[in-house]
């Protein structure tokens, strides 16, 4: 194999936790880690251009295989020169493998060792996803990382069920490593899964490390379980992972859980989050939430967080926010959309900063105590 396609520079572990400051190079730029990526499921950061997200300091986003692959095909987009110039995105893409999607959005499915039926959530089409054929659409698309095709089981399955499970993920990644066309152009990693089982975690660790992977995922996280739950298994997962190897942590965007995973050594993570919420009017400050169609706002001409500096919470106030989602203006979907993902953008920049000092653990405190939440 030559080159890699993207590579992991750790600069520095924090002092007092386990936090990394490093940066991801990739054939679409480097970005500094740890790192947020907006999700752009369907070719598109919904409601927002790539010329807003590059302004707010967006350097990687995600999208999806199983989207894509439905609609509007990966032919189409291969035609079109790749995902990057389809979606005249720039800097670097993430494609997950489909197989978390299929598991929480198809309707029946059938899970067999060769891959997963299922019936299309648009079409009711009768469908078939197996770790090759996800390769090859996400070699189709272009992203300059790709994920292997895993099964996400509940947190709270048996431990016979996941460990079955585990094993059989372990299997489809040696597969897609074996599919994978372009391991110089896009590096696929690996996903770790085993849910709250140390031992679990601990085979799937040691057999996709055994592997070889360009990076890892730590996936089956933030699907029901409390965040101590989660951070757990953190504790003792992120340990059995290579320290030269960027770590991703799989769906994970609320601003504490992103400061407990960096603490725990994670140093990228994804989530439709801050789009969802601010499309339901929910905007993220450093006071919390703000439900912006609250009547509480009518009068409120202040910016939707007096410590943001984002062309938002620049140029609007509340009250006009608050009316533009009363009177289901589109405009106040991208303003909250823009501001909630700055606003997390802008919060890894800061925890990159106390990395830096050495202060992540103050860092946290007193963001918390802002924030609204327990210390603990
Ligand atoms: N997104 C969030 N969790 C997961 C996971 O466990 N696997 C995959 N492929 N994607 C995810
Ligand atoms: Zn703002």
């Amino acid at each position: 194999m030559s080159q890699p396609a993207v590579r992991y520079r750790l600069i520095k572990e924090e002092k007092h936790t386990g936090a990394r400051l490093g940066e991801l190079i990739t054939p679409h730029g480097t970005f500094p880690t740890p790192m947020f990526m907006p999700v752009g499921t369907q070719a598109t950061v919904k409601t927002l251009t790539p010329e807003e997200l590059k302004a707010m300091g967006a350097g990687v986003i995600l999208s999806n295989t199983y989207h894509l692959w439905l609609r509007p095909g990966e032919k189409i987009v291969q035609e079109a020169g790749g995902l990057h110039r389809f979606m005249n995105w720039p800097r670097g893409i993430l494609t997950d493998s489909g197989g978390f999607q299929v598991f929480s959005l198809a309707k029946i499915r059938d899970i067999t060792e060769a891959g997963v039926h299922f019936r299309s959530h648009l079409s009711g089409e009768k469908l078939f996803l197996s770790p090759e054929k996800s390769i090859q659409i996400q070699n189709a698309l272009g992203a300059d990382i790709i994920m292997s095709f895993d099964e996400c089981p509940p947190f709270f399955e048996s431990y016979s069920y996941i460990k079955h499970s585990v094993e059989r993920t372990s299997r489809w990644a040696e597969r897609g490593l074996k599919a994978h066309q372009h391991p110089d152009r896009q590096a696929l990693f690996g996903i770790i899964q085993g849910g709250g089982h140390q031992a679990l975690r601990q085979q799937s660790a040691r057999d996709l490390v055994a592997m070889d992977f360009p990076g890892y995922s730590i996936g089956g996280l933030s699907v029901g379980e409390s965040k101590a739950e989660m951070n757990h298994v953190l504790d003792f997962t992120t340990p059995l992972l290579p320290t030269n190897k960027p770590r991703y942590l799989m769906g994970v965007g609320s601003a504490d859980s992103l400061i407990d995973g960096v603490i725990r050594g994670i140093d990228m993570f994804d989530c439709v989050l801050p789009t969802r919420i601010a499309r339901n009017g929910s905007c993220m400050t450093s006071h919390g939430r703000v439900v912006i169609k609250n009547a509480s706002y009518a009068h409120d001409f202040g910016p939707l967080d007096d410590h943001c500096d984002c062309y938002v919470c620049q140029n609007y106030s509340r009250a006009y926010l608050r009316h533009l989602f009363k009177a289901g203006e589109t405009l106040g979907l991208r303003l909250a959309s823009y501001h909630n993902l700055y606003f997390l953008l802008h919060l890894m920049q800061n925890i990159r900063q106390a990395i830096l000092a050495d202060n992540l653990l103050e860092f946290r405190e007193n963001f918390f105590e802002e924030y609204g939440f327990n210390r603990s």
